[in-house]
């Protein structure tokens, strides 16, 4: 049985067959005999934290490929977790009831504590600052059709490097795949963690770390902002001195490549001037649309088909 709740699970061959299927999905999306494939499977979406992209792609994606969708949101409030059902409980449940558990949590660890008692494909859908596998997915999906290729690339992050969760499921997917160079950019407070530092470096990534973005601008194919993670802080305080640490703005883009692109996961707070929404260069809503068509194919993917 296949589940998903980590990037580094993923062979190179397995990434590239999830991104041809990913194409495919993209090109029949409207297709009727896609809409047969999963005609007699439930999917059930379990979210303990807020979402508006994930969970509705995966719904989306379900419904594309003929499933039906069983789906719990602010979970931690509506399910039985609120009156003090263990998380295994609550996967021995779903699974009576559906093929496929695509689950997201504050806490991480969680879809992995849940693959232990599931007798049904589980789908991490971010668990707190650790993973979001499928995030991860749609973005390497999205660097390749807007860039052709997944080598040779130089890759910023921006902004909360300490807390994303996208950028640790990201980074190991590119690291499948030669030459490429990543900067971390962040304020002070938010830097790599000592561990993950720990990891890039023993797997001999190229990795840069800066706090300042001006200086990097010009020489990198992905721009990738991200949000100061607001849910994973303890006092309001810390949050608001970083908050607005990075506002990317028209006059930052114009010091990137030509053929640049700025990606975001979304939601968007202050990262981006919505004047740069025109600039073909943002990507970022694309992006959005990409997670569909991966969705689609992870759902195949988990079911071996
Ligand atoms: N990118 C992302 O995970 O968005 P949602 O929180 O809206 O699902």
């Amino acid at each position: 049985m296949k589940n998903i709740i980590s990037t580094e699970q993923f062979k190179k061959a397995e990434v590239e067959k999830i991104l041809a299927r990913a194409s495919i999905m993209e090109a029949s999306c409207k297709s009727d005999k896609i809409e047969q494939i999963l005609k007699d499977k439930i999917v059930a979406c379990i979210f303990f934290e807020p979402s508006t992209r994930t969970r509705l792609s995966f719904e989306t994606a379900a419904l594309k490929l003929g499933a039906k969708v069983i789906s719990v949101e602010n979970a931690e409030t509506t399910s039985s977790a609120y009156k003090g059902e263990s998380i295994e409980d609550t996967t021995r449940m779903l699974c009576c009831y559906a093929d496929i558990i695509v689950m997201r949590h504050p806490k991480e660890g969680t879809s992995d504590a849940a693959t232990r008692v599931a007798s049904k494909p589980v789908i991490n859908a971010g668990d707190g600052a650790n993973k979001h596998p499928t995030q991860a997915f749609l973005d390497l999906y999205t660097i390749q059709k807007e860039h052709g290729r997944l080598d040779n690339l130089s890759i910023a992050f921006v902004g909360d490097i300490l807390n994303s969760r996208t950028l640790r499921s990201l980074v190991p997917l590119l690291m499948l795949y030669p030459n490429n160079k990543f900067y971390f950019i962040s304020p002070k407070e938010l830097v790599l963690s000592a561990d993950y530092r720990k990891y890039l470096t023993k797997n001999n990534v190229n990795f840069v770390e800066t706090t300042n973005l001006d200086e990097v601008l010009s020489k990198v194919d992905v721009l990738y902002m991200t949000r100061v993670q607001k849910e994973r802080f303890s006092n309001v305080a810390d949050y608001d001195r970083v908050k607005d640490s990075f506002l990317l703005k028209m006059e930052d883009v114009r010091k990137l490549k030509k053929d640049a692109i700025i990606m975001h996961p979304l939601p968007r707070v202050n990262e981006i001037e919505v004047e740069i929404d025109k600039d073909p260069r943002a990507a970022y809503f694309r992006q959005a649309q990409n997670g569909l068509y991966m969705r689609m194919a992870l759902l195949l993917f988990v079911l071996d088909l």
